[in-house]
């Protein structure tokens, strides 16, 4: 079976829906068909300033959310981040062979670091796409199921897992990034044309999963729209359109066709009524399976011990390899 890797970050309370319909719901189906790896990246998450008991309960959340929406710790393996040590040791190895430059020039590096104020953002937050390439690379992914804001850094990826076979011999698999087209970018709701994102201006554009259902049936009801009347799917002129549909194609399991002949000569409201509905059904189970699992810390923390036992196995191997391709001295 292909191997397959991703993270998410634990920096929210909830995952929201672009997370879901851009990643995860893909995770959960490649559970299918691949030798599935999944972390909660809570190295990534001290990049950008955080509070430590904030951070602990998030990652529990994440984990639980997860398990929540469909994964499943018998078919694949779910981990948290720092507990697989090997994650910060190929970080550093390959930061080495990784480019000033280069580093400079990753667009998410630089959205970030101009909001937060080039001298205030940290050394860390340079360097974590270098971190995300040794977490995909110590697994041997060849698939990468991401949404598209992440294409620049699985493109670092490939290129350090390249530079380095080249010029230490043969140490890693070169991943593909795995990005669903239809639902590679959900759009914030109330700018159609920005992606939803968790640190979005508003939170009235992000559908999150543990949200108050009431209050996402609420956000997706007041979505902004265009002014025009007819549904039909152009993500050029009607954005707004384009994202509902596309939201409600992912999470009914009815294709965009389906839907834009089954509202033929009805308005967006009745889209939105509708939506709204679909989108409720859809997060109340997965509250209700997340909070049972947060009910249990202990049992949580010991799955994912377990899992962190499994990633550990396979990282630590590539980790050897990796050590010994560079030079270093094996332990006697
Ligand atoms: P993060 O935590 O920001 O997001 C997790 C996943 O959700 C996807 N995503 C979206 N997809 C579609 N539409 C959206 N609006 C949307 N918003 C977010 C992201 O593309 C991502 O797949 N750097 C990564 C975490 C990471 C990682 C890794 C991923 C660390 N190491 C190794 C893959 C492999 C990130 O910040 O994701």
């Amino acid at each position: 079976r292909p191997r397959v890797l991703s993270g998410i970050q634990p920096t929210a309370d909830s995952f929201h829906l672009g997370n879901y319909l851009g990643a995860v719901r893909n995770w959960v189906a490649m559970q299918e068909t691949h030798d599935t790896f999944y972390c909660v990246v809570d190295l990534h998450a001290i990049t950008a300033g955080h509070d430590p008991e904030v951070l602990r309960q998030r990652t529990r959340v994440s984990a639980a959310q997860l398990l929540a929406a469909g994964l499943d710790p018998d078919r694949c393996t779910l981990f948290v981040q720092s507990q697989v040590p090997e994650h910060s040791q190929l970080a550093w190895v390959l930061s080495c062979i990784t480019g000033f430059g280069e580093a400079s020039r990753m667009t998410q590096f630089k959205d970030k670091s101009a909001k937060q104020g080039a001298d205030r953002s940290s050394v860390g937050l340079f360097t974590y796409p270098i971190l995300q390439a040794a977490d995909i690379l110590l697994y041997q992914a060849d698939a990468v199921p991401v949404g598209e804001d992440q294409r620049q850094h699985l493109e670092l990826t490939r290129d350090l897992a390249q530079r380095f076979n080249t010029r230490f011999g043969k140490a890693f698999t070169v991943p593909a990034p795995y990005i669903v087209k239809e639902t590679a970018k959900i759009t914030d709701l109330q700018d159609p044309t920005a992606k939803m994102s968790k640190s979005a201006s508003s939170p009235s554009g992000i559908i999150e999963l543990l949200d108050d259902p009431a209050r996402s049936a609420k956000k997706i009801r007041s979505a902004v729209t265009d002014t025009g009347r007819e549904i039909v799917f152009d993500a050029e002129h009607k954005p707004g359109i384009a994202n509902l549909l596309t939201i409600y194609a992912a999470l009914s399991g009815r294709t965009i066709d389906d839907l834009v002949a089954a509202y033929d000569g009805r308005g967006y409201g009745d889209l939105k009524k509708d939506l709204a509905e679909v989108v409720v059904e859809f997060v109340r189970p997965i509250q209700e399976r997340t909070r049972a699992y947060l009910d249990d810390p202990a049992q949580l923390d010991k799955m994912l011990a377990i899992g962190a036992d499994k990633a550990g196995a396979v990282a630590s191997a590539t980790l050897r390899t990796t050590y010994e391709r560079v030079g270093f001295l094996a332990p006697a």
